[in-house]
C-alpha cells in the first residue's frame, strides 16, 4: 500500500527521535512491501525562528493533505527559553493546539502500560507494581478549558484573568463513543472521570456518557471524581482499563499515569478524529537539556509510529511487529539512560533505533 507521512520533528530531542522512528517505518515498508513517502514540516520553536509563528496556515494545510502525521516534540525550557516570553498565541505550544484543532483531532489516546522488563523503574510499592497495569487514557483534545476564551484584564486597578470551560453534548458524545469502542477491543471497562460534584460541564459530561453507555451493554461503565482518580492511579492502577476524561483532566492524569510506569520515554500517543488522519507523538516533551546528545529514548516515538500504522493505515500486523521488536530489545537487556538498570546494556538513541529496526 502507498501512504504519505508528514514528519514534524519539532524542537529539542524531537529531530533525533523522529529520525529513529522513520528508520523503523522504512524497515516496515521494505519488509511488508509498502511505499511510504515523507515530507518534513516545521512546527514549534523552529518554526517561530523562521516564520515568527509556531504553525503557519500553509504548514497546517500540508499536514491535512497527508495520510498521517508523526510528531517529535515542540517547545523549549519553560521559563527560560527564547520562545517563552512571546505572546501566548505565538508560543511553540500554540502550534500544537492549532494542529489538533485544525485537523479536528478530538480524541487523544494515551496508553500507560507497565512493561514486565521495566518493573524495577516503577516508583510504586512492590506489591502494587507486582500486579502490573495496562490502561489507556482517552482524553478529549479540542474542547474544554484549553479552547475556551482566555483573557487578562485590569478592573479597578486589579488584574483579573479568565479562562472559560465549555463542553457541548456533541463534543462529549463523540469522545465517549471512541472510548467505548476502544474498551470493546480491550477489557470492556470504562471509568469516566469528571468533577461532577462541582462543575456543570462535568454534570453534562456524566449525563451524556451514561446515554452513550446504553448502546454498549457489554462494556462496564463507572464514574470517578478526578481528585479520587489521581489518588487511585498510585494506589491501585490495575483497576483501570479505559479512562475517559475531558481535556485538562486528561492532560494532568496522563502525566501521572505515565510517571507510574517509571518511564515516560516509553509512552506513545495517538490523536484521532472522525476519519483516518491522525497525529502521533510521544507522551513526553522536547527535553531540551539532553537534546543533540544521542541519549534520548526513541521508544515512545517508535511506538507512536506503531499506533500510526494501526489506526491510520489499518496495518495491524505491521504495528504488532514494531511492538514485538521493542519488547524483544528490552528483553535482551538494552536500555537508554532513562530506563537503565543494573546488569543491562546502555545504548544511545541511534543504537536503540538500529536494534529495534533490525528485529522487524
Ligand atoms: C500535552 C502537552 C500539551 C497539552 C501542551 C504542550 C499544550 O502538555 O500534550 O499533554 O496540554 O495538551
Ligand atoms: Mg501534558
Amino acid at each position: 500500500m502507498k501512504f504519505h507521512i508528514a514528519l514534524i520533528p519539532g524542537d529539542g530531542i524531537g529531530p533525533e527521535i523522529v529520525t529513529e522512528a522513520k528508520k523503523v517505518l522504512d524497515r516496515v515498508a521494505e519488509k511488508y512491501e509498502h511505499v511510504f513517502t515523507y515530507e518534513s514540516l516545521l512546527m514549534g520553536g523552529c518554526s517561530i525562528d523562521v516564520y515568527g509563528e509556531s504553525l503557519t496556515d500553509e504548514t497546517l494545510e500540508r499536514a491535512k493533505k497527508s495520510d498521517a502525521v508523526l510528531l517529535g516534540a515542540v517547545g523549549g525550557n519553560v521559563g527560560n527559553s527564547r520562545w517563552y516570553d512571546i505572546e501566548p498565541s505565538k508560543r511553540p505550544e500554540a502550534g500544537l493546539l492549532k494542529i489538533r484543532k485544525g485537523l479536528e483531532l478530538f480524541a487523544n489516546i494515551r496508553p500507560a502500560y507497565l512493561y514486565e522488563e521495566l518493573k524495577a523503574a516503577c516508583p510504586l510499592k512492590e506489591e502494587i507494581a507486582d500486579q502490573g497495569f495496562d490502561m489507556v487514557i482517552m482524553r478529549e483534545l479540542t474542547g474544554g478549558l484549553y479552547f475556551g476564551t482566555h483573557k487578562t484584564e485590569e478592573i479597578d486597578g486589579v488584574s483579573k484573568a479568565t479562562d472559560v470551560l465549555t463542553y457541548d453534548e456533541k463534543e462529549i458524545r463523540r469522545i465517549a463513543v471512541k472510548a467505548f469502542e476502544i474498551a470493546r477491543k480491550r477489557r470492556s471497562s470504562v471509568i469516566s472521570v469528571d468533577k461532577a460534584n462541582v462543575l456543570d460541564a462535568s454534570r453534562l459530561w456524566r449525563k451524556v456518557v451514561n446515554e452513550v453507555a446504553a448502546d454498549y451493554p457489554d462494556v462496564t461503565l463507572s464514574h470517578m471524581l478526578v481528585d479520587n482518580c489521581a489518588m487511585q492511579l498510585v494506589k491501585d492502577p490495575a483497576q483501570f482499563d479505559v479512562i475517559l476524561t475531558e481535556n485538562m483532566f486528561g492532560d494532568i492524569l496522563s502525566d501521572e499515569a505515565s510517571m507510574v510506569t517509571g518511564s515516560i520515554g516509553m509512552l506513545s500517543s495517538a490523536s484521532l478524529g472522525a476519519g483516518k488522519l491522525g497525529l502521533y507523538e510521544p507522551s513526553h516533551g522536547s527535553a531540551p537539556d539532553i537534546a543533540g546528545q544521542n541519549v534520548a529514548n526513541p521508544i515512545a516515538t517508535i511506538l507512536s509510529a506503531a499506533m500510526l500504522l494501526r489506526y491510520s493505515f489499518d496495518l495491524d500486523e505491521e504495528a504488532a511487529a514494531v511492538e514485538a521488536a521493542v519488547k524483544q530489545v528490552l528483553a535482551e537487556g538494552y536500555r537508554t539512560t532513562d530506563i537503565m538498570s543494573e546488569g543491562c546494556q546502555l545504548v544511545g538513541t541511534k543504537e536503540m533505533g538500529d536494534l529495534i529496526t533490525a528485529r522487524i
